[in-house]
C-alpha cells in the first residue's frame, strides 16, 4: 500500500512540485492525497490540480481564532487518512494542539542550517552576518518553532555577490533534492521519531549534512 502524503503550502509550491515530480518518476512510493493552502491565490494549488490532486483553501480570516482554523484544518486533513503531513513553505504558526496531533509523522523543510536563523529572512540573516555558508535543513515538527530534530540539511557556500534572490534560488535546488529523499526514508519506515531522538534504520540518527 502506498503511504498517503498530505502537503500543506502557503506559496509557489516548488518543494511541492518536486514531491509530485518523484512521486511520478516512482523514486518516491507514495501518493500525494491532497494539498492544502491557507492562501486561496497560492500558486501550488495550480501546480496540485495540474497533478490532479486535490488541491484546498482554508482562510483564516474566516475563522474566529487560530485554533478554531487550526482543528478544521485537521478535521480536513483527517479525512484524507495521511500517514505524513509536510510543511513545504507553510508560513503559519501551529497551535500545540495541532503539533501534537501529527508528532511524529510531521515534517518541515526550513532555509536554514538549523538551529541557525529559525523564523523569516533566514537569507538575509545570512548575508548581514557574514556567513560563510548557507543552507536548509529537514527536520520533525515539535512544539517549538522551527525547533524539531534536524533529520538532513544541505549546505551551500555564500559567495561575494550573492543576493537574497540568488541564495534562495541555489538554497531551493537543494531543497528539492534533499526533501523527497527524506520523505523517502519515512515512507519506506526508515526514519523514525522517539524519545531519545530521530532514528534511520534503527539507529539513533545525528543529522547528516549532503
Ligand atoms: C522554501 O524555501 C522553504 O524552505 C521555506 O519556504 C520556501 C517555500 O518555497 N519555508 C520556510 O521558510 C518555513 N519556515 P516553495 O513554496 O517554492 O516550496
Amino acid at each position: 500500500m502506498k503511504k498517503r502524503l498530505v502537503v500543506l503550502i502557503s506559496g509557489s509550491g516548488s518543494n511541492l512540485q518536486a514531491l509530485i515530480d518523484a512521486c511520478n518518476a516512482q523514486a518516491l512510493n507514495a501518493e500525494i492525497v491532497a494539498v492544502f493552502s491557507n492562501k486561496a491565490d497560492a500558486y501550488g494549488l495550480i501546480r496540485a490540480q495540474q497533478a490532479g490532486i486535490p488541491a484546498l483553501a482554508l482562510s483564516p480570516a474566516e475563522f474566529p481564532s487560530r485554533d478554531d482554523f487550526d482543528a478544521a484544518l485537521q478535521m480536513q486533513i483527517n479525512e484524507y487518512q495521511p500517514d505524513l503531513i509536510i510543511l513545504a513553505g507553510y508560513m503559519r504558526i501551529l497551535t500545540p494542539a495541532f503539533v501534537r496531533h501529527y508528532h511524529g509523522r510531521m515534517l518541515n523543510i526550513h532555509p536554514s542550517l538549523l538551529p541557525k536563523y529559525p523564523g523569516l529572512h533566514t537569507h538575509r540573516k545570512a548575508l548581514e552576518n557574514g556567513d560563510a555558508e548557507h543552507g536548509t535543513s529537514v527536520h520533525f515538527v515539535t512544539e517549538e518553532l522551527d525547533g524539531g530534530p534536524v533529520i538532513l540539511q544541505a549546505r551551500i557556500a555564500v559567495l561575494p555577490d550573492d543576493t537574497e534572490d540568488t541564495l534562495t534560488a541555489r538554497i531551493q535546488q537543494e531543497e528539492h533534492r534533499i526533501y523527497p529523499q527524506v520523505v523517502n526514508w519515512f515512507v519506506q519506515g526508515r526514519l523514525v521519531l522517539k524519545e531519545e531522538g530521530v532514528y534511520l534504520d534503527g539507529k539513533l540518527h545525528y543529522h547528516n549534512t549532503i
